[in-house]
């Protein structure tokens, strides 16, 4: 998950303002600067300005709290800064009394404090009054703590941040680390190069949490060697850290033969190709050499390979570093897509075995034969967490069969990885390794891990390529035979060739992740023409897909390769599942497979660095078995159904495709006019007054969505072929004829062009003349809980919206319902966060039951009094009236009473939530398709 950041202050605003290149403080900065501050001199008045300062508060706001302006504090010596903390700092001996004063005090609660803090330079406490957690730990420590303290700084964290302080730091200094070196070797930033810099940084990891855990023999063997070892100018240093890990790369009974320094023996063999390979490192000056003492300096012990993995990531990442520390997916989520895969399975299993040992003893057969495979695996997060909870069912099982210090059945090679970048491959892998010593420590004890956890495999099964590209049979193939990593493109062979065995053979497979999502506008050359090849055989819609069609298409022809025993499961935008993509893809998809499980609709934010809202679903996909149930989640439930569509609905398969004409008995919709006239046809309201009479006699008000919505005044001019003589008349209007004739002359579009030889016209017209015209917006936001819809006065003009022409007003009242914006937010899709229409789409194929003329009367009241409730606050506009948060009552109750209208018709009452709304209208559009085409 990204952090989420909350909207930022006037003042971070301002700072931003006057810094052009301005970026609030990432995670890690700020454990920087928050670690700095504990390093300086305990100053009893500066802390409280300090310590705001380290959270990313501006110097402007520690001046304003020091000059008394703003500082509401009525604690001696408090600073209280309005809605995030008040601070006190106190003699020797007083934190106890004074952060008790703190909880206490008025205007603690008054000014909405989110924290209270005391300190005398020894011991440090704090409260979140919020969330309810406390600090309490020596003034040394508190940096420590520092994730506790991020919402001051506008960042919202998950718990795992809170209490991982370690990875944020280690992420910091190592990133520091890594700049600082590439400073002094700029040859190691070339792309040749850059492989051997990633593997050389996570050589560095592994020395780092080797020497905390036992594995290398000394505690602190490696940093203490290179500090011994290496001169004070650091010349020496990289030939000494070259040698280590030769010697790490030497088998015991090569090693005399070697010739290894004496220093070196003492490092044991480890492989796992981590130190193969090339043993250059790059050179130190003393600056990066104390970076890497200091770094050694930390407790590795603390990792979590999950979270430090994504931390780290940003490292190499020129375009991510200044979000460094703010990638995080967190586990809740990535359990959203493993659970209901394949461990509620394992865990349910082990439930039922309760303390048979012959059934314990199968889950485990079981679970040594499951493979997880994540195709775009990052640096390995979904697969860490799959390993880590199934060593922990694993775990449980040995404990009730008598076994606890069994060693794992669980093979690391089974949980298998793509991913297109180097860097995170390489920590992948790594975050793997380290995972599963910390599994063995947690399961058998230290010793029995350290005794068995070196050499490392020599096997990379985590690969590094673009999994569109390759087979992923043969990265992850059903059976043992010796595979070698095939790429699909002759011309391409992946970095790493994988060429190992699974060891137990023949068991599970389940494919998992979170593959880029990248809808059709954003994909690169690169990654466009990943997609034409995937699906150019078998569409041509293909250009206007996502690029995670690429990995759901590819999941599904790998299980229908497997044959059985597969599912797959991804977390991807909502958008695969809504709109016109919906009948495109799906389609390819279904062939093979069908949707086992699903959750509908929820914010993950972690998918674009400036998108903190992204709407996402898991899909869980599998080979057709007609007689599993299937689970829905949805609107904070878990539903059994028969059946998921791939709108994520219940119910069998239904796609919706654009009709030309209503599947209702509903009035002809039609898209508004279109003028292509580089503007030259059209005025705002203040050029209204110096038009002289011709041109005066021609406008004609205009809407599309932001007039409508937002009540803007603008008017065209509105001129019909037999009036041209007449309208060129006026030297204004010739003149900008003049202007649109240019302006379509340079389109690059031949129709377009040629419609510069009528410039006083629109080029698409389908208005006609009415009494009355109801607008539809093309695009409106999704912040509001009913579609704007209206009515226009007769002679405007529609663009970029549809209309009903003469309309009956009941209609609107279908357009303005709650059943209405379910279905269109469904089938039609969302452009961004905003709703787009589509008349073929969403109006169109909207099912409506036969109305009787009762029926309608009853809407057209209803549709009434929506308009006499906007009515009655002219001239609030739809923007102002349709803020979901704050829409005047009576116009909310007109609504609800024409819901309630509409609803009595579907199924003679209201429907409970969207959901249901969903289903029915589904359910109604597949029988009255069926009828129609019967
Ligand atoms: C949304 S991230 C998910 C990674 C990880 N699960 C996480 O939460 O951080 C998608 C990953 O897919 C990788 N990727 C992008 N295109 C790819 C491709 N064609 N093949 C393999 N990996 C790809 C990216 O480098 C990125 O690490």
């Amino acid at each position: 998950m990204r952090l989420r950041r909350r909207r930022p202050s006037i003042n971070q605003l301002a700072r931003r303002a006057g810094a052009p290149k301005f970026r609030p403080m990432n995670p890690v900065e700020i454990e920087e600067a928050v670690s700095n501050l504990a390093l300086e001199p305990f100053d009893r008045a500066e802390f409280p300005f300090q310590f705001l300062r380290a959270f990313d508060n501006s110097d402007t706001t520690s001046k304003r709290l020091r000059s008394g302006s703003t500082n509401q504090s009525d604690i001696p010596g408090g600073v209280l800064q309005r809605t995030n903390i008040h601070i006190a700092t106190c003699a020797p001996g007083e934190v106890d009394a004074t952060l008790k004063a703190l909880r206490e005090s008025p205007k603690t609660t008054s000014a909405k404090a989110k924290f209270i803090l005391a300190t005398d330079g020894e011991a440090f406490q704090a409260e979140d009054l919020n969330g309810g957690g406390t600090v309490a730990c020596s003034y040394a420590e508190f940096p420590d703590h520092f994730g506790f303290f991020l919402p001051l700084a506008g960042i919202t964290t998950v718990r795992e941040i809170r209490e991982s302080s370690f990875d944020v730091k280690a992420t910091g200094r190592l990133n520091r680390l890594y700049i600082q070196l590439l400073k002094e070797n700029p040859d190691w930033a070339n792309a040749d190069r850059q492989h051997d810099m990633n593997h050389f940084m996570a050589r560095l990891i592994f020395c780092f949490f080797a020497e905390d855990t036992d594995i290398f023999l000394e505690e602190g063997l490696f940093t203490r060697t290179v500090e011994q070892m290496s001169a004070g100018d650091a010349a020496n240093t990289h030939r000494v850290m070259a040698e280590i890990f030769r010697a790490m790369d030497t088998k015991p009974e090569d090693r005399e033969a070697a010739g290894l320094p004496r220093y070196a023996i003492k490092f044991p063999y480890v492989n796992g190709q981590l130190f193969s390979g090339s043993t250059d490192v790059p050179t130190f000056s003393k600056v990066a050499r104390s970076y890497l003492l200091h770094i050694g300096s930390l407790n590795w012990k603390k990792i979590n390979p999950d979270i430090f993995g994504s931390m780290i990531q940003a490292v190499t990442d020129d375009e991510e570093r200044g979000s460094l520390g703010m990638h995080y997916t967190s586990v809740p989520n990535i359990l959203k897509v493993l659970n209901p895969l394949f461990l509620d399975d394992l865990r349910q299993q082990l439930e039922e075995a309760g303390a048979n040992t012959r059934k314990l003893l199968n889950l485990r057969n079981r679970m040594s034969r499951i493979r997880v495979f994540d195709p775009a695996c990052g640096s390995g997060n979904f697969l860490v967490i799959a390993y880590k909870e199934m060593r922990g069912i694993e775990a449980e099982i040995n404990k009730r069969r008598g076994e606890a210090d069994r060693r794992s059945d669980i093979p690391l090679t089974n949980f298998r990885g793509i991913e297109l970048r180097d860097f995170p491959a390489e920590i992948a892998r790594l975050a793997l390794i380290i995972a599963e010593y910390q599994c063995d420590v947690l399961c058998r004890g230290q010793k029995e891990a350290v005794a068995d956890f070196l050499p490392l495999g020599s096997e990379n099964w985590i690969t590094c390529g673009n999994a569109l590209r390759l087979d992923w049979l043969s990265i992850c193939p059903p059976t043992g035979t010796k595979v070698k990593v095939t790429s699909d493109d002759l011309f391409q062979t992946p970095l790493d060739q994988v060429e190992i065995d699974f060891e137990n053979e023949g068991g599970e497979t389940y494919v998992c992740g979170n593959p880029p999502y990248i809808g059709d506008k954003k994909q690169t050359d690169e990654q466009k023409l990943d997609m034409q090849r995937l699906f150019e055989a078998r569409t041509d819609r293909w250009r206007s897909f996502d690029y995670v069609c690429g990995f759901l298409f590819k999941a599904v022809e790998f299980g229908r390769r497997l044959g059985s025993g597969w599912s797959a499961a991804f977390v991807t935008t909502n958008s695969v599942t809504q709109g016109v993509q919906v009948a495109q893809f799906w389609p390819l998809v279904l062939g093979g497979a069908e949707i086992q499980f699903a959750e509908t609709s929820f914010k993950w934010a972690n998918l674009a660095a400036k998108n903190a809202g992204v709407t996402c679903v898991t899909i869980g996909l599998s080979g057709y078995d007609a007689r599993t149930r299937k689970i829905l989640f949805s609107d904070g439930t878990r539903r059994t159904v028969t059946a998921i569509t791939p709108y994520l609905t219940a119910g069998e398969t239904v796609l919706v495709r654009e009709r030309a004409e209503p599947l209702s008995d509903v009035s002809e919709m039609l898209l508004g006019n279109f003028a292509k006239d580089g503007g030259n046809l059209l005025i705002d309201h203040s050029e209204k007054r110096s038009l002289d009479d011709v041109a005066a006699s021609f406008l004609r008000p205009i809407f599309g969505a932001q007039e409508f919505i937002k009540g803007i005044q603008r008017y065209c001019f509105w001129i019909p072929d037999a009036k041209e003589i007449v309208a060129r008349q006026s030297a204004m209007l010739r003149e900008r004829f003049e202007r649109v004739a240019e302006f379509r002359r340079n389109s690059t579009k031949a129709a377009t062009a040629a419609w510069a030889a009528k410039p006083y016209r629109f080029v698409e017209i389908r208005s006609r003349d009415y009494e009355r015209a109801i607008i539809v917006p093309r695009v409106s936001s999704e912040s509001r809980d009913y579609l704007p819809t209206g009515l226009l006065t007769p002679r405007s003009i529609v663009t970029e919206a549809f209309a009903l022409y003469d309309a009956p007003l009941w209609n609107m009242a279908l357009i303005a319902s709650r059943l209405h914006i379910v279905w269109v937010s469904t089938v039609c899709g969302k452009l961004k966060t905003d709703f787009r229409y589509s008349n073929t789409l969403g109006w169109n194929t909207f099912p409506v039951p036969v109305l009787t003329e009762r029926n309608k009367a009853d809407l057209t009241r209803c549709a009434e009094d929506i308009l006499l409730a906007r009515e009655a606050r002219y001239p609030a506009t739809i923007a102002d009236l349709y803020k979901a948060e704050a829409m005047p009552e009576d116009l909310r109750r007109a609504h609800e009473a024409n819901d309630e209208v509409l609803e009595r018709i579907y199924i003679g009452r209201r429907f409970r939530n969207d959901t249901e709304r969903l289903e029915k209208l589904f359910e109604l559009y597949t029988k009255m398709t069926g009828k129609k085409a019967a």
